[in-house]
């Protein structure tokens, strides 16, 4: 699919001065400008939620580097979003520790109890559900992340103590 076509000053106007200081200061800690790419996209979408076209290709302008270079580093980094998410967003381990230990049973309830699978994001718009390789606490299987908080040993019971039981049904 072609990427509209866009005049300079509007790419201008895309990121707030706020956006661009913090980008400017990150541009600062960096030999090349593209050394700041991934910090660059987390400032945007910290404050946006997600980083659409429009602020990729401006961020892209920022760091001298091509708005597909930007794209290939963006996702790369599956926390990099590039489609609008919920409130939070839970990112379920699903590789092979969380696997052994149930993971894929537990991903089925959550799925149950909000109405949504993979890639979805309920239509209340509180959670988008993603899958993620390994979190990094194996020992402590099967885990998610859900928003900032990162929830271990995932049960039933926590899974219902966390989204309860109503389905609330998938937007995407
Ligand atoms: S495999 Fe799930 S946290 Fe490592």
């Amino acid at each position: 699919m072609s990427k509209p076509q866009m005049i300079q000053t509007d790419l201008d106007s895309v990121l707030t001065a706020q956006e661009i200081a913090e980008i400017d200061a990150e541009l600062g800690h960096v030999p090349y400008k593209s050394g700041a790419a991934i910090d660059a996209l987390k400032i945007v979408q910290a404050k946006r939620g997600w980083v659409s076209d429009e602020c990729l290709q401006a961020i892209a302008r920022r760091l001298e580097m091509s708005a597909e270079e930007l794209e290939g580093v963006a996702t790369f980094y599956n926390l990099i979003y590039r489609r609008p998410v919920g409130e939070k967003v839970i990112l379920f381990c699903d590789s092979v520790s969380c696997w052994i230990c149930g993971c894929d049973d537990i991903k089925e309830k959550i799925s149950a109890a909000l109405g949504v699978d993979y890639g979805e994001t309920t239509a209340d718009n509180q959670y988008t559900l993603l899958p993620v390789p390994c979190l990094g606490a194996c020992d402590r299987a099967p885990v998610m992340m859900v928003g900032d908080d990162l929830v271990t040993h995932i049960d039933e019971a926590q899974v219902k103590a966390l989204f309860g039981d109503a389905k609330t049904g998938g937007d995407q």
